[in-house]
C-alpha cells in the first residue's frame, strides 16, 4: 500500500493564508472497501476560495475543521477499484484533498474524457476556472460582439479565459493586472486591446479612463474593492457588471465601501454575483466551446505549475500576494 502524504488544516487564517496554518503529515493508504476506489492525485487546483474554508465557510461550504485533510479539488488516476464503471487506470476529477493517495467514494469521482482535452487542458483550459470565466461572461454578463469589456486579474486563472473569450467575441478588451510582465502577457499572448498595470498607477479611475476611453458595456470583476469602485465610474448606458470574485476584500482588516454605486442607477446598469456551482448541469456545454477554441488555437490558458505536494501551501499564499503568473496549480505526480 502506498503512503498517503497530507496537509492538515492546523489554524485559520487572520489575513493572507499559507505554511503557517498547515502541517503535513504520512499515513498509509486505505485499501478500498466495496464502492470506492484508491487514488493517485496528479494534479491539485489552488483557488483563492480556499481561504474563505479554512476560516469561517462560506454559503455553499462549511470551514473546514482543524486537524483535517485541507479541502481542494484536482485529477488523479485510479490505482485499484472496488466501484462498478471505474477500473484501474481511469483518470478522474473529484475533491481530492490536499493527499497523494485519497480513497474516495466512486460517487464522488467523475471520469474526465481525455477525447476532450489533456489532463493538463482538464486541470487548465477546460478546469473550473475557465468554465467560470464562460458562464460568468456569457450568462450573467450577456456578452455581446463589440463590447467594450473590462476583466480584472486579467493574467489569473480565470481573468485570462474571460479576456480571451470576450476577443473571439469581438469585443474590445482592456485588462487590469498587477505588474509589467503580467500586462504585457495579457496585450501580447492574450490579445487585450489595452492594459492597466494598476500597481504602478496613482489614480486607477483615470487610468481606465485612459484604456477604456468609450466607457465600458461589461466590467469582468474579479477582485472586489477599490477596483471596483474606480470600475462603477466608467459605465456605460445599460452596462453590466459581473461579480466573480473579490480578492481584494478576503484578507482585508476592514471591508473596502463601496462610493459609485449611484452609476449604475444612473446607467441603468446591472451588477450580480455568481458562483460556478450553479451551472453544474451546464459544465459540458462550456467545456464543449472552450474544447473548440482550444483545437482551432482561439484559446489558452497558462498553467503556472509547483512540483510537489509540499509546495500546496505556499502556492496558495502566492494567489494573495499576486506571485502566480497563470492558472495556480500543483503537480502531485506525473
Ligand atoms: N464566482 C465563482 O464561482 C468563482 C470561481 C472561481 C474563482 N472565482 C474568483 O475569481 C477570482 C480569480 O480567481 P483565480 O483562481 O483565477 O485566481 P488568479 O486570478 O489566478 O489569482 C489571484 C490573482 O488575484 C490578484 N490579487 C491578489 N490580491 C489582490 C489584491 N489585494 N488586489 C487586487 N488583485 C489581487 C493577483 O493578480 P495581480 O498580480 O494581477 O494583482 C493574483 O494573481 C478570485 O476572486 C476568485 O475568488 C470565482
Amino acid at each position: 500500500m502506498p503512503t498517503n502524504q497530507r496537509w492538515l488544516l492546523t489554524a485559520r487564517p487572520v489575513d493572507i493564508p499559507g505554511p503557517q496554518h498547515f502541517v503535513a503529515d504520512a499515513v498509509p493508504a486505505r485499501a478500498p472497501h466495496a464502492g470506492e476506489a484508491l487514488l493517485e492525485t496528479l494534479y491539485l487546483s489552488i483557488d483563492p476560495a480556499m481561504r474563505s474554508w479554512m476560516s469561517a465557510g462560506t454559503l455553499y461550504q462549511q470551514a473546514i475543521p482543524l486537524g483535517e485533510v485541507m479541502r481542494g479539488g484536482g485529477i488523479a488516476r485510479v490505482l485499484e477499484s472496488r466501484a462498478e464503471g471505474l477500473a484501474a487506470g481511469d483518470v478522474v476529477q473529484a475533491r481530492l484533498g490536499w493527499q497523494s493517495h485519497p480513497t474516495l467514494a466512486a460517487r464522488y469521482l467523475q471520469k474526465i474524457d481525455l477525447g476532450l482535452g489533456t489532463i493538463e487542458d482538464w486541470i487548465g483550459p477546460l478546469g473550473l476556472s475557465a468554465v467560470t470565466a464562460y458562464f460568468g461572461l456569457r450568462d450573467i454578463g450577456a456578452l455581446r460582439p463589440n463590447d467594450r469589456v473590462l476583466v480584472s486579474a486579467a493574467a489569473g486563472g480565470v481573468g485570462q479565459v474571460a479576456v480571451q473569450i470576450a476577443r473571439i467575441e469581438a469585443c474590445r478588451v482592456a485588462a487590469i493586472a498587477g505588474g509589467a510582465e503580467k500586462c504585457a502577457y495579457a496585450r501580447d499572448a492574450l490579445g487585450a486591446h489595452a492594459t492597466i498595470d494598476y500597481k504602478a498607477e496613482a489614480d486607477l479611475s483615470a487610468a481606465i479612463a485612459r484604456a477604456c476611453p468609450d466607457g465600458i458595456d461589461l466590467y469582468f470583476d474579479n477582485v472586489g474593492g477599490a477596483t471596483l469602485d474606480a470600475a462603477l465610474e466608467h459605465l456605460r448606458e445599460n452596462a453590466r457588471v459581473v461579480l466573480c470574485g473579490r480578492i481584494s476584500q478576503t484578507a482585508a482588516a476592514e471591508p473596502y465601501g463601496i462610493r459609485n454605486l449611484g452609476k449604475l442607477a444612473a446607467v441603468h446598469g446591472r451588477m450580480q454575483g455568481f458562483l460556478v456551482f450553479g451551472y453544474h448541469a451546464r459544465y459540458d456545454e462550456a467545456r464543449t466551446w472552450l474544447a473548440a477554441r482550444l483545437r482551432d488555437g482561439s484559446l489558452r490558458q497558462r498553467l503556472h505549475v509547483l512540483e510537489g505536494l509540499a509546495q500546496a501551501p505556499l502556492g496558495l499564499r502566492m494567489l494573495f500576494r499576486g506571485e502566480n503568473m497563470g492558472k495556480l496549480v500543483v503537480r502531485v505526480a506525473s
